[in-house]
């Protein structure tokens, strides 16, 4: 199919905030034990118990931030379970999770050196489901007074002196279901009470952020912007790309069919209504966009890996997992001026990881190569790119048969992120340039691209799926044009001069 676009490079449409980019890590299945933590006597590498190889795959996709400990699992968890000595550390049953032991051994000190060896923002989610105003408060205190206090002098006496800088702090995770069963009324009082004394100690200034909606109940996102907005500064939306027609039934990761294909495209391409709706409610109390909109649970959710223990939640990741992210990421980019932070779920080991772990071993999904891909709209200022392209299937919904995204970075470079959601056909794209100037520029591009719908990369031959460079493009003055693969991912990079 042949579609056609137009770029006014000179018409800027807001900040792309890299927290878009960002992770979510809970204590669930193998993502902390086993994904992320090791502990200091293993035999694969690490530092301070912590996996080398998953920081180092982390580090270069430029991770900013990332949230824990969960998830459901934050609204069970007692942070004061999670420090001190290891050996003396209350275990308890992740009873979310698999039922299985929880020792506590990756705790705060843990996950704040974490954040330090992957360079990113820590983003910690608070207990309200079920503990108590003081221990949120106290956990604060303890992350970040520096003044003589008793949490600072219990930081202190567990080894860590200084205190840490924690900008984000999340009041609950779905307490609408398994944070408290709450209704929205309910929960929006006790997040007025909580979040009051979520304290800000010297210099940190803490972006306090509400529990908002799951899927679609905008009743929920209008009972709090009504009732709470002026005490935040962000408020949560969880989607997830369930492929299936039910939960019992939500589809296999591997092996799947075409029409199994369109339903996910169709659902991740959903996040672009529910924005929107949510966003109208929030403009309505909060015209001039102060608080954001953090969708920190995002991506596929298949039925868990047959012969895995299925509160692990592990599942493979194929190019089907590429474009969703290719298309979500786009998206986000879209609803830049009201979507500040994105956490796709999970970062190692569960869900659409963009890592998977066996032992020693570690391969990179090819979500994992579209983050890689993207990096480059990090903190970039998104353009104005249309693209008239017809519908990708029949079902009846809007999903563009291709996705696109440009962006502008500090250095003048342009980037042009290009989604054929079509596993069958390849596309031709021809984008005007506008606004460009008179100067020449040079394209390079970047594609992930396969010809198996399932193809993905096993701890047998992990490089299966790789980026690959891209010469599908004819460059004119005025005029790019595209030669997109099926089911293919492409970033284009414009260089001036
Ligand atoms: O990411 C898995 C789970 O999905 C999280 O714990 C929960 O918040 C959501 O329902």
């Amino acid at each position: 199919m042949a579609y056609q676009g137009v770029l006014n490079a000179d018409i800027r449409k807001g900040r792309i905030n890299r927290n878009i980019y960002g992770h979510f890590s809970e204590h669930l299945g193998r993502c902390v034990y086993e994904g992320l933590w090791v502990g200091e006597d293993s035999p694969i590498p690490n530092t301070d118990g912590i996996r080398t190889d998953v920081v180092e795959a982390l580090r270069r996709i430029k991770i900013p931030v990332l949230r824990w400990p969960g998830g459901c699992f934050a609204d069970e968890y007692h942070w004061m379970d999670g420090i001190g000595p290891r050996e003396s550390r209350k275990r308890m049953i992740n009873t979310h999770w698999g039922g299985v032991v929880e020792n506590n051994h990756f705790g705060t000190h843990e996950f704040m050196r974490l954040c330090e060896l992957l360079d990113c923002e820590p983003y910690i989610s608070g207990n309200v489901g079920s503990g108590t105003v003081q221990e949120m408060s106290e956990w604060m205190e303890y992350l970040t007074s520096g003044d003589i206090s008793p949490m600072s002098e219990l930081r202190g006496a567990n080894g860590r002196k200084e205190p840490w800088k924690v900008t984000y702090f999340g009041i609950g995770n779905e307490n609408w279901g398994c944070g408290g069963n709450m209704r929205p009324e309910y929960y929006a009082d006790l997040y007025r009470r909580y979040q009051t004394y979520v304290r800000n100690y010297g210099d940190n200034k803490v972006h306090k952020i509400a529990c908002g909606p799951g899927g679609d109940d905008l009743n929920w996102m209008e009972v709090l912007m009504r009732e709470a907005a002026k005490f935040m500064d962000a408020i949560t939306l969880h989607h997830y790309t369930v492929p299936g027609p039910e939960w019992s039934a939500k589809g296999s990761a591997l092996g799947f069919n075409e029409q199994e294909w369109f339903a996910a495209m169709d659902k991740a391409y959903f996040m672009d209504e529910l924005l929107t709706k949510n966003e109208v409610i929030m403009d309505k109390y909060d015209p001039d966009k102060r608080v954001g909109l953090i969708v920190d649970e995002w991506g596929t959710w298949y039925d868990v890996e047959p012969g895995t223990n299925p509160g692990f939640l592990y599942q493979q990741n194929t190019m089907r997992d590429a474009l969703v992210a290719g298309l979500t990421l786009n998206i986000f980019h879209k609803h830049c001026e009201r979507v500040r932070m994105a956490n796709i779920a999970q970062v190692v080991n569960v869900l659409q990881a963009v890592i998977l772990t066996e032992g020693e071993k570690m391969v990179l999904t090819p979500t994992y190569h579209v983050f890689d891909m993207y990096k480059v709209h990090q903190d970039a200022e998104l353009l104005d790119l249309t693209l008239d392209c017809g519908k990708l299937d029949q079902s009846g919904k809007n999903t563009p048969a291709v996705s696109a995204s440009a962006s502008r970075d500090g250095e003048g470079r342009i980037h042009i992120s290009l989604c054929n959601l079509n596993p069958a056909e390849g596309s031709s794209v021809s984008i005007d340039l506008r606004g460009m100037g008179e100067s020449a520029w040079k394209v390079s591009g970047t594609v992930l691209a396969e010809s198996a719908m399932d193809a993905h990369n096993s701890f047998q031959q992990p490089d299966a799926v790789q980026p690959r460079e891209f010469a599908g493009f004819t460059a004119e003055p005025g005029r790019l044009k595209v030669e997109l693969p099926p089911m293919s991912v492409v970033v284009l990079c414009l260089t001036s001069g």
